[in-house]
C-alpha cells in the first residue's frame, strides 16, 4: 500500500477485526424493520407460504446486493459520495441522493427510538391505562389533524426524550468507527439477544400463544401466484438488511483489505433473518393471547408499524401476567435494536462529509449531526409529528432507497461494466466465490424485481392518497422529499473535493501485496 492510501486509511479509522465488522452489520440490520414490520408482511402475504418468496427474496435479491454494496465500499475505501466518484466521475450524486436519503431516515428513526425509551419507562406502570389507542394519540403524542400541516407546537414528552437520543447519538459518533460504531453493537447485541429471546419464551407462555403462531404460519398457497407478495418480499429484505442505502457501502470501507467479505455477508443475512423470524414467533405469540382474552380471530388483532407496537402491546400487556416485564423487554428490544441501525445510518452523511472535506472526525460528527437533530427535534416532536413520519418512511422506503438501488445497479452495472470487477474482488479472500451466476443475478434480475415493485407502488400512489392524508402534505413530505433528496444529491456532486483526497480507485489488495513482496526482494538484491 502506497503511504499516502496507509495514511488516509489511518485518518478516516476502521473496524479492527472482522468480528466487529459483523457486529456492526448485524446491529445495524437488525432493526425496527425486523421487529414490527416482518411480522405483519409475512402474515399479510401468505403466512407460512410467505417463507418461500421471503426466502427467495433473500437468496436471489438480499444477500447478492449485499455484496454489491460491500465490494463498491471494499474495493473504493469510501464513503457513497467517494466510492462512487472513484467507481466514475458521473456517479458521484448516486453517493450523495443516498446522503440525503439517510439523512431522511435518520430525522424520523430517532423520534420512534425516543417513544421506545418512553413506553420502556412507561411500563413499569402502564402507565397507558386502559385505552392505550386514546393515550398514544391523544395523552402521548397530541397528534394534531393532519389538514393543520407542521404545528410547531412542541410535546415535551417527545421533545426530551428526542434531545437525549441525539445527545447519546452525538457521543458514540465522535468516538469513530471502532471505539464509538463497533464498541456500541458489541454491547448492545447480545444484549438485544437475551432481552428478546426471554421476551419470546414468556410469550410462548401464555395463553392462546399457539394460536397466534399458527396463524403466522398456515400457508395460504394461493398467495404465491400474487405478484404484490414476491414485491413484499422484496421490499422486506431490503429495509431489514440496511441494503440499498449505502450503510453497507460505509461500513464495508471500514473493514481491513484481506477480509472474507462473502462468509461474513451469509452471516449477517442470516443472523438479520433468524431474528426476523424469532420476532414474528414472539409478536405473534402474544397476538394470539390477546385474541384468545378478547375472544376474536387473531386476523382481527393483527397490525403493523406503530399500532402494533404503541397500541396493539400496551393492550396485551394490560392483559398479560407479568405485563410489566413483558413490556420492559419489549420496548426495550425496540431502543436497543434502532439505536445500533440509527447510529449506521448518520454514519453514512458523516463519512461523506468528513471524506469530501478531509474533516476531523468530532468536527464532521458535530457538522453533520446537529442540523439532523435539530431537523428531527423541530419537525417531530410536535404535535404534527406522526402524519409527517409516516409520509416520509412511506415514500423516502419506495422513491429513495428502492429507486436509487436501480440506478446503481445500471451506473455501475450496465454502464460502467464494474460488475466482473466485483465479483473478482469478493472472491480473492471470500469463503466461497462469486462468478457469472451472481453477475446476472445483479444485473438481470434484481433490476426487473425492483422495478416491478417499484411500478406496482406507483399505481397504488395514484390510485389514491397514501393513507387518506390531504394531498398537499404528501406532495411536501412524501413527492417532495423524495424528489428533493435527487436534486439535492446533484447539487451536492458539483461541490469540489477537498484538494489532498484522491479520486483515484486505490490499488487492488492482490496487486498491492505484489507490488510491497517485489520491491521488497529489489531491496534485498
Ligand atoms: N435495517 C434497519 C431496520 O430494519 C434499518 O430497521
Amino acid at each position: 500500500m502506497s503511504q499516502q492510501v496507509a495514511s488516509a486509511e489511518k485518518r478516516r479509522g476502521g473496524f479492527s477485526s472482522r468480528k466487529i465488522f459483523v457486529f456492526a452489520a448485524i446491529g445495524s440490520a437488525v432493526g425496527l424493520g425486523n421487529i414490527w414490520r416482518f411480522p405483519y408482511v409475512a402474515y399479510e402475504n401468505g403466512g407460512g407460504s410467505f417463507m418461500i418468496p421471503y426466502l427467495t427474496a433473500l437468496l436471489v435479491a438480499g444477500i447478492p446486493f449485499l455484496f454489491f454494496d460491500y465490494a463498491i465500499g471494499h474495493i473504493t475505501r469510501g464513503s457513497s459520495p467517494l466510492a462512487m466518484r472513484r467507481l466514475g466521475k458521473r456517479n458521484e450524486f448516486i453517493g450523495w441522493w443516498h446522503v440525503i436519503i439517510c439523512f431522511v431516515i435518520a430525522v424520523y428513526y430517532a423520534a420512534i427510538l425516543a417513544w421506545a425509551a418512553q413506553f420502556t419507562i412507561f411500563s413499569f406502570t402502564k402507565k397507558w391505562g386502559d385505552d392505550p389507542e386514546a393515550f398514544m394519540f391523544g395523552e402521548f403524542l397530541k397528534t394534531a389533524d393532519a389538514n393543520a400541516g407542521v404545528t410547531f407546537e412542541f410535546v415535551p414528552a417527545v421533545l426530551i426524550p428526542m434531545v437525549l437520543v441525539w445527545l447519546a447519538v452525538i457521543v458514540v459518533m465522535t468516538l469513530g468507527v471502532q471505539k464509538g460504531i463497533g464498541a456500541t453493537a458489541v454491547i448492545f447485541i447480545p444484549l438485544l439477544v437475551v432481552a428478546f429471546v426471554w421476551l419470546v419464551i414468556q410469550s410462548l407462555f401464555l395463553p392462546g400463544a399457539v394460536d397466534g403462531i399458527n396463524a403466522l404460519f398456515t400457508p395460504e398457497w394461493s398467495k404465491l401466484a400474487d405478484p404484490t407478495v414476491w414485491t413484499a418480499a422484496v421490499g422486506q429484505i431490503f429495509f431489514s438488511l440496511s441494503v440499498g442505502f449505502a450503510i453497507m457501502i460505509t461500513y464495508a470501507s471500514y473493514v481491513k483489505r484481506k477480509t472474507d467479505m462473502t462468509g461474513s455477508g451469509l452471516v449477517v443475512g442470516f443472523a438479520n433473518s433468524g431474528f426476523e423470524l424469532l420476532a414474528g414467533i414472539g409478536v405473534f405469540a402474544a397476538l394470539g393471547f390477546l385474541a384468545t382474552a378478547q375472544n376474536v380471530a387473531v386476523g382481527d388483532v393483527a397490525t403493523s408499524g406503530l399500532v402494533l407496537a404503541f397500541v396493539a402491546f400496551p393492550t396485551i400487556l394490560n392483559e398479560a401476567p407479568m405485563g410489566e416485564l413483558l413490556g420492559v423487554l419489549f420496548f426495550g428490544s425496540l431502543f436497543i435494536a434502532g439505536v445500533t441501525s440509527l447510529i449506521s445510518i448518520v454514519e453514512v452523511v458523516i463519512s461523506a462529509f468528513r471524506d469530501k472535506f478531509e474533516l476531523g472526525r468530532v468536527q464532521a460528527t458535530l457538522l453533520v449531526t446537529i442540523p439532523i437533530a435539530l431537523v428531527s427535534i423541530i419537525l417531530l416532536s410536535t404535535t404534527s409529528g406522526l402524519n409527517v413520519l409516516d409520509i416520509a418512511d412511506r415514500f423516502i422506503n419506495q422513491y429513495g432507497i428502492v429507486l436509487a438501488a436501480v440506478v446503481s445497479i445500471i451506473a455501475l452495472g450496465w454502464f460502467g461494466r464494474k460488475l466482473p470487477m466485483f465479483a473478482k474482488h469478493l472472491s480473492q479472500y471470500g469463503s466461497f466465490k462469486l462468478g457469472r451466476v451472481w453477475v446476472a443475478i445483479v444485473a438481470f434480475v434484481l433490476p426487473i424485481a425492483l422495478i416491478a415493485l417499484l411500478l406496482q407502488s406507483f399505481l397504488i400512489e395514484i390510485s389514491a392518497p397514501y393513507a387518506g392524508y390531504p394531498q398537499w402534505l404528501i406532495n411536501i413530505f412524501g413527492w417532495g422529499v423524495a424528489a428533493g433528496a435527487i436534486v439535492l444529491g446533484f447539487l451536492l456532486s458539483l461541490m469540489p473535493w477537498n484538494k489532498a483526497v484522491s479520486l483515484e480507485l486505490p490499488e487492488p489488495a492482490h496487486t498491492a501485496a505484489n507490488r510491497t513482496l517485489r520491491e521488497t526482494k529489489q531491496e534485498q538484491s
